[in-house]
């Protein structure tokens, strides 16, 4: 069955930038350079198909055990492409929020990411969320530790605590949860990214490695998610007759 809407919220482990250097003989980080493309492009389609969030896996806090020539290096390539980006983002209507623990990045880094999200505070056109330094279990932890300290400063009742106050205390708050994730790369796993907010994600996994990822196959996945029927528990057929009588 058809859904017309464009999905709300794109999720994207950008996977398989190491692999296409090495299969030029080429350092890994030159393929994390060609990845920034795959990036523009990427948010260009979601503009122009009307999809108003956008999470992109940029470095997940078990990247941190990577060599550490790789780690440096994608550190200053996410101040560099942040710095030069901003503006042209910010042109096009773009809001950008970085989401992870980035307490553990240089002060350069932190600044540059709150002058970021400043300057792009009141833009509506989409939400970047970028997670840097992010893990889904470190997300729902810190979750729940800001709501222990709540209860224990006599702020909420424990019984106060269910789904959705849980889930206004995530990073991503009150943004709808994942529609479409998509993984390059190959793997067919999660590696620890929005495992709270993509309960009820149709998953796309592709061979394609990152810097690959074409503007096309984006759109092939949007294609291919508007033709699965999502079900959120129920049975096919009430599905359609809600379809049907509206
Ligand atoms: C994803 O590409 C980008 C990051 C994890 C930062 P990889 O660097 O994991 O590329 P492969 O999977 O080794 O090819
Ligand atoms: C997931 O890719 C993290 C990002 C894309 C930033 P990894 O390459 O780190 O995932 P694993 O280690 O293969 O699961
Ligand atoms: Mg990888």
């Amino acid at each position: 069955m058809m859904q017309a809407e464009p999905p709300k919220h794109i999720a994207v482990i950008m996977d398989g930038n190491g692999r296409w250097a090495q299969n030029r003989s080429r350092p890994r980080i030159w393929g994390h350079r060609q990845g920034v493309d795959a990036v523009r492009r990427t948010v260009r389609v979601c503009i122009e198909q009307g999809v108003p969030h956008l999470t992109l896996f940029a470095f997940s806090s078990e990247n941190w055990h990577r060599p550490e020539d790789e780690v440096s290096g994608l550190m200053n390539l996410f101040l560099k492409v942040l710095t030069s980006e901003v503006k042209s983002l910010n042109k096009n209507g773009v809001r950008l929020n970085i989401i992870g623990d980035i307490s553990r990045f240089s002060p350069k880094l932190q600044s540059q990411i709150q002058l970021a999200q400043d300057m792009t505070a009141s833009n509506e056109t989409l939400v970047l969320n970028i997670a840097a330094n992010y893990g889904g279990q470190w997300d729902i932890a810190q979750a729940a530790k800001n709501l222990a300290y709540q209860v224990a400063e006599g702020k909420i009742q424990p019984q106060d605590i269910n789904e959705s106050l849980l889930g206004k205390h995530l990073s991503l708050s009150c943004q709808p949860d994942v529609d479409l994730l998509i993984r390059t790369g190959g793997d067919y796993r999660i590696s620890n990214f929005l495992l709270w907010h993509l309960a009820y994600a149709e998953m796309y996994f592709t061979q394609t490695l990152w810097p690959d990822f074409s503007e096309e196959e984006l759109i092939n996945a949007i294609r291919a998610f508007h033709c699965r029927e999502r079900r959120f528990g129920q049975t096919s057929q009430q599905i359609q007759e809600f379809a049907f009588h509206g």
